[in-house]
């Protein structure tokens, strides 16, 4: 294996050495298996393929300064994977076997795990899909659940510099009652045209507008969205935005540092009183929010006069990755 330049890692797959898999079948889930093969073989009639049966995950494992590796927030990924079999009618996970399998795929790869000198960290994307043969709309009766794991770096090149974001509002992620809330892959493959559209006009992603009547703001690209004006964190409310893990965790640190928090439906037009905006999730972390340009109104909403992410952010952002890489005690139990 060459040497791994962690310091320069992107947010892209480089293959480890073994994923984990369980399978379900006749309404059991097996035990969880090592695998060193990066292919799954499928059927193909598999209701992943056709009718979109697949829900994912993301997480994170991170090197402290002690050598330890930590894992952020896994419960609450695996209770999420349980809403989203929910939503889209897969089998469900049990916590604690998807706790173990997390546990043991950062385990096998450990040494793929970034050096805390690096700000780099080990990626864990879990996937459940239907496998099962079916060519009426129904969902399968059998499913594979596989953890695969990967160092990368920042989601968006910039990392935490502000960068431009885009309102264009002849697309849509998810509907108002649809699978927005659902982490499945759907709602991405919704956003590609958006996404890579914005990516040519030089935006970093698209803030999404309710799609219902266009006014509120919802999903920001891959991540959550936050403002902040007279010490108050706000974050939008809405049928079909992902619960951020991230942005839960930053409700409650925004909190304890003594601000108040609102998770309301947001106004596009209230962009404008914000002091600060960010972009949150797991592999965005906070990605600050240079300008916001709605094109067909154009109008521009400005948070960064020099180039820098605001105060707020700024503090928000350290005392997660406090937390994350253990340069701070975890007073909230978020770290395995
Ligand atoms: C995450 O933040 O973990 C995500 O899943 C976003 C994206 C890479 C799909």
């Amino acid at each position: 294996m060459d040497a791994i330049d962690w310091s320069n890692l992107s947010f892209g797959y480089m293959k480890t050495d073994y994923n984990v898999r369980c399978y379900y079948r006749d309404g059991k889930w097996s035990d969880p298996e090592l695998e060193t093969s990066e292919y799954i073989n499928l059927h193909m009639a598999a209701t992943c393929l056709h009718y979109g049966q697949e829900a994912f995950e993301g997480l994170k494992a991170f090197r402290g300064k002690d050598g330890k590796i930590r894992i952020f927030r896994m419960r609450e990924n695996a209770l999420r994977l349980q809403s989203s079999c929910r939503g889209i009618m897969m089998a469900e996970l049990p916590v604690e076997r998807f706790e173990e399998m997390v546990l043991l795929a950062v385990k096998k790869n450990a040494h793929f795990v970034p050096p805390y000198e690096s700000g780099a960290s080990l990626y864990i994307r879990p996937l459940l899909i239907g496998t099962s043969a079916q060519v009426g709309v129904k969902p399968a009766k059998e499913y594979t659940f596989l953890i695969f794991v990967t160092p990368v770096g920042p989601y968006f090149k910039e990392g935490f510099k502000p960068t431009p974001m885009v309102i264009m509002r002849e697309y849509d992620r998810a509907a108002p009652l649809g699978t927005g809330t659902y982490k499945v892959g759907g709602n991405y493959a919704a956003s590609l045209r958006s996404g890579e559209k914005a990516h040519e006009m030089g935006y970093s992603a698209v803030l999404y507008l309710d799609a219902r009547e266009k006014k509120y703001i919802d999903e920001c690209g891959p991540a959550n969205f936050f403002g902040i004006k007279d010490n108050t964190y706000i974050t939008p409310k809405s049928e079909s935005i992902l619960p951020s893990i991230t942005n839960k965790s930053l409700m409650q640190l925004a909190e304890d540092m003594g601000m108040k928090v609102e998770r309301r439906p947001v106004l596009e037009e209230e962009l404008a009183t914000f002091e600060e905006a960010g972009a949150c999730g797991t592999a965005a972390v906070i990605s600050p929010i240079l300008r916001i340009d709605d094109l067909s109104e154009n109008r521009s909403y400005h948070f960064s006069k020099d180039g820098k992410a605001g105060p707020v952010s700024e503090k928000l952002y350290h005392k997660l990755r406090a937390i994350q890489y253990g340069d701070e005690p975890d007073k909230y139990g978020w770290v395995t």
